[in-house]
């Protein structure tokens, strides 16, 4: 009897570990192309070097026609970004955000638009926009029949989140995230997090092992009830994923819309260690972390190193090629 009654329970469960280890789709990986030179190709160079390199999603920060047109046609799919600019206008003007959909998006036919990041990092007082400038662009996306292939999402910072040792202690430390989450939840959208193990071992000063940091330690660093942590990077994802488990929603899927490392400028900026981090989150994106196995798409941070960016050195130097398009170092994206 009680065999009988195990029986069914692990076959259940075998079957629900192999729909939930199964990767949604192979093409998980992207590369961001930011634009903040003033020596870098033209778009339909950069495509085809994307095209060369089978890449096959990007995320653009800004609707760039140039780019727009220079991808109809190539099926690389596409993340493409509302400047934060616009995101006080889209929130109050709802013809304002169609008139962006229409111009952005329906003009593009034969680009494979994916997911529109309504602002990216956007915090403080701002922050309050991001939700009605999502419901605006949504509605207008909505109204073209779109709504299934186009996701309306928001790129957030990790520091949207507090007390993340360990991950199950996580928190949103802003109250307008739960909002935020409720929306993707009602809308099947995936929150979109910038995720940069790099900054946490360079600030920690010592405290975050290199090899943690690189997806490089042999064995588990932190333990967090029924979950084991070989590697920042999941540690830092399944963070964001109890965190919107506390404000309701476990059924928010995560996309990493950016996540990289520095070859040069910081604390542990060597090539090497830059290629065994990028060639690692490769890898990694097959399979996802220790609280949701399966796929993880990812966008790497970033195509070019990009010479007008402010801030720290480390900020010019994350790309993954030189603006003459050779490569920093060799990373494989067909990793399967
Ligand atoms: C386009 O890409 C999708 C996945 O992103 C893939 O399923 C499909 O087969 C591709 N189509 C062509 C024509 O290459
Ligand atoms: C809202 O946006 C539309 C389209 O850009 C514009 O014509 C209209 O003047 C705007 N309304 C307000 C109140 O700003
Ligand atoms: C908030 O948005 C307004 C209008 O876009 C802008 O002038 C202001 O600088 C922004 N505030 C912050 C803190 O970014
Ligand atoms: C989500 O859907 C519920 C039920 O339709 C609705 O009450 C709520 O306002 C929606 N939330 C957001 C943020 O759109
Ligand atoms: C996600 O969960 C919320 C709360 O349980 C529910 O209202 C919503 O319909 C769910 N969304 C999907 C896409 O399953
Ligand atoms: C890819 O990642 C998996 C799971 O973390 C690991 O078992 C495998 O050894 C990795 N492969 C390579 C080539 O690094």
């Amino acid at each position: 009897m009680a065999r009988e009654i195990a029986m069914p329970k692990i076959v259940l469960s075998l079957l629900l570990g192999t729909l939930i280890a199964m990767p949604t789709s192979v093409e998980s990986m992207g590369v961001c192309y930011g634009m903040l030179g003033d020596n870098l190709p033209e778009p339909s160079d950069v495509i085809s070097l994307y095209q060369s390199n089978r890449i096959d999603a990007m995320r653009l920060y800004n609707p760039n026609s140039d780019t727009l047109n220079a991808l109809k046609g190539t099926n690389i799919s596409l993340m493409v970004g509302v400047p934060n600019e616009e995101l006080a206008t889209f929130a109050s003007n709802a013809s304002a955000a169609a008139f962006w959909v229409q111009n952005n998006i329906l003009a593009y036919e034969g680009v494979s638009f994916k997911y529109i990041a309504v602002g990216n990092e956007l915090m403080g007082e701002n922050a309050s926009n991001i939700l009605p400038a999502m419901h605006n662009i949504h509605n207008a996306i909505t109204s073209a029949g779109l709504q299934d292939q186009i996701k309306v999402s928001t790129s957030v910072r990790f520091d949207v989140l507090s007390e993340t040792s360990p991950p199950s202690n996580a928190i949103f430390s802003s109250s307008h995230m739960g909002p935020v989450v409720q929306f993707l939840a009602n809308t099947s959208g995936p929150l979109l997090v910038n995720i940069y193990p790099y900054f946490s071992y360079a600030y920690s000063n010592g405290a975050i092992p290199l090899d943690f940091a690189l997806f490089t330690a042999p064995d588990a660093v932190v333990y967090d009830n029924e979950y084991q942590y070989k590697n920042l990077f999941d540690a830092m994802v399944d963070s964001v994923y109890y965190a919107m488990e506390k404000v309701g929603y476990s059924n928010v899927s995560i996309v990493v819309s950016e996540s990289g490392w520095p070859s040069y400028g910081g604390v542990g900026t060597t090539m090497e260690n830059a290629q065994i981090y990028n060639q690692n989150l490769i890898n990694h994106s097959a399979y996802g972390t220790p609280k949701r196995p399966g796929n993880l798409e990812t966008y790497i941070f970033a195509m070019f190193m990009e010479n007008m960016k402010t801030g720290d050195e480390v900020e010019r130097n994350f790309g993954l090629f030189y603006p003459d398009q050779s490569p920093v170092y060799t990373v494989n994206f067909n990793y399967t």
